[in-house]
Parts: structure tokens; sequence; C-alpha cells
């Protein structure tokens, strides 16, 4: 589905957050630099955004790898590197899957995952896998979608599952991919069930964030020694 919808990926994702990802992608890069990684995973990277703001908003010997299932993703991610090669010679992109992470154990300071653990097949694994690749006291940042605060939650869902399938028909092609998306929020846990599942992959110092009305969070954990 990600494949489908590679071309025009980025300008769907500005045209129907009018614009607010960038600063939802910034406040994840700047939780991120607060924690002083020398390196980065960045899951789910599809075309690179968040890869690249890291790039760009964090020092410049921080190595930052982005990792994706998703060929054609992979390949649109690559193409924006060689653009700007000079600013993101520190950026590398591995194929690979989130839920079998083709790296050793205790690898990153951080890993980020920004709007992609919501569409993985098995969110237990994926959170095992992360706690796997992580360093002994390495941070999880994840920026996912939320539930919104109940008073703009009607306007909110019928924006989600009536206007957007219909612009990102247009823009993408795909329409049925956007319906996917409006299902997939609707589905996801809210705050501080996302919090439980972290403390039961064995993360500690859980917190979450909301951002923008609750339509979006950021939650960040440590990974601790051992499963409690
Ligand atoms: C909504 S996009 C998010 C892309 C990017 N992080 C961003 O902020 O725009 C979700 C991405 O997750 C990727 N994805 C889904 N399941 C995956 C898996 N098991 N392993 C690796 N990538 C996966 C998809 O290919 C897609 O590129």
């Amino acid at each position: 589905m990600f494949g489908r919808i590679a071309h025009r990926y980025d300008l769907a994702n500005k045209v129907l957050s009018c614009g607010i990802d960038i600063y939802w992608r910034s406040r994840l890069v700047a939780a991120v630099g607060r924690s002083r990684p020398r390196n980065v995973l960045d899951l789910a990277t599809g075309s690179g955004d968040v890869a690249f703001a890291m790039a760009r908003g964090l020092h410049p010997s921080i190595r930052v790898f982005g990792l994706d299932f998703c060929e054609p993703m992979l390949e649109r991610a690559e193409r924006r590197k060689a653009r700007r090669l000079w600013l993101y010679s520190g950026v590398d992109f591995l194929l690979g899957d989130a839920l079998e992470i083709p790296v050793g154990e205790a690898t990153f300071d951080a890993v980020t995952i920004a709007f992609g653990l919501r569409n993985m097949a098995d969110r237990a694994r994926c959170l095992s896998e992360i706690r796997r690749v992580l360093k002994p006291e390495g941070r999880l940042f994840i920026l996912e979608f939320s539930q919104p605060r109940r008073w703009v939650r009607p306007a909110y869902y019928l924006y989600l599952r009536r206007l957007v399938p219909t612009l990102a028909g247009i823009l993408t092609g795909d329409r049925r991919a956007y319906e996917y998306l409006g299902y997939t929020i609707g589905g996801f846990p809210r705050r501080e069930a996302l919090s439980e599942e972290l403390r039961m992959a064995g993360f500690g110092d859980v917190s979450s964030s909301p951002m923008t009305m609750g339509i979006v969070a950021i939650h960040e954990a440590l990974r601790q020694p051992a499963v409690s």
C-alpha cells in the first residue's frame, strides 16, 4: 500500500495536515536532541522526513539510520538525500522489517518511530525488537496519532473519514489507502493504554505529551535492563 502512494506521500502529508506535521516532527527531533544520542535508528522511516529533520536539527556528528520495508519509499528517501548530500551525508537507509530489525542487540542510543507504530502488524513484537536494539538506558521516541479531546472528535473524525479520503484520492490516486488511515487511527490505543504497553514491553520512565488538541502525541520511554 505504501509503495502505491510513495510518489505523492510527502505532498499528501503536507496538504492533509495543513503543514502542521513539520511542527510535530520538529518537536520529536527536539526531544531526541535532549537525550544526547550518538546514533539514532528511525524505524518506518518512509521517505525519510524524520531522519532528515534529525540531520538538520541535531549535532552533525550524530549518525542517523532510517529503516523501512517499502522499497519505493526508500528510493524516494535516497533521491532526497542525493539532492542535499552535503547536509544529509550522516544519514543512511536500510531496507528491513521493523519486526525483525537486521542489526545486533544494544546498537542504538535512541530509536524513533513516527506514524509507523500504528501500521505494525504486530506491535508487541515491534516494541520487543526496539528494546533489543536499544542500548541499556537508550530511549524510544514515538510520534503517533492519538485520540483528540472530546469536543474536537466529531469534526476531526468527519474530516478524517470523509474529506481526507477524497482529498488524498485526488492527490495520490489512492483513496483506499487513506480510508485505511482513518481506520487505523480509530483503532490505535489511547495515550494511557500505549504507556501501559510500553511498560509491559520492558520500558520505564514512560511519558507522553499531547499536541494539537491531542490529535497526535509524543511518547518517550527508557530501555530498562530486564522485562518486569
Ligand atoms: C505512515 S508512513 C510513516 C513514514 C515516516 N516515518 C513519516 O513520518 O512520514 C509508515 C511507514 O511504515 C512502514 N512500515 C510499516 N510496517 C513496517 C515494517 N514492519 N517494517 C518496516 N517498515 C514498515 C511503511 O512502509 C511506511 O513507509
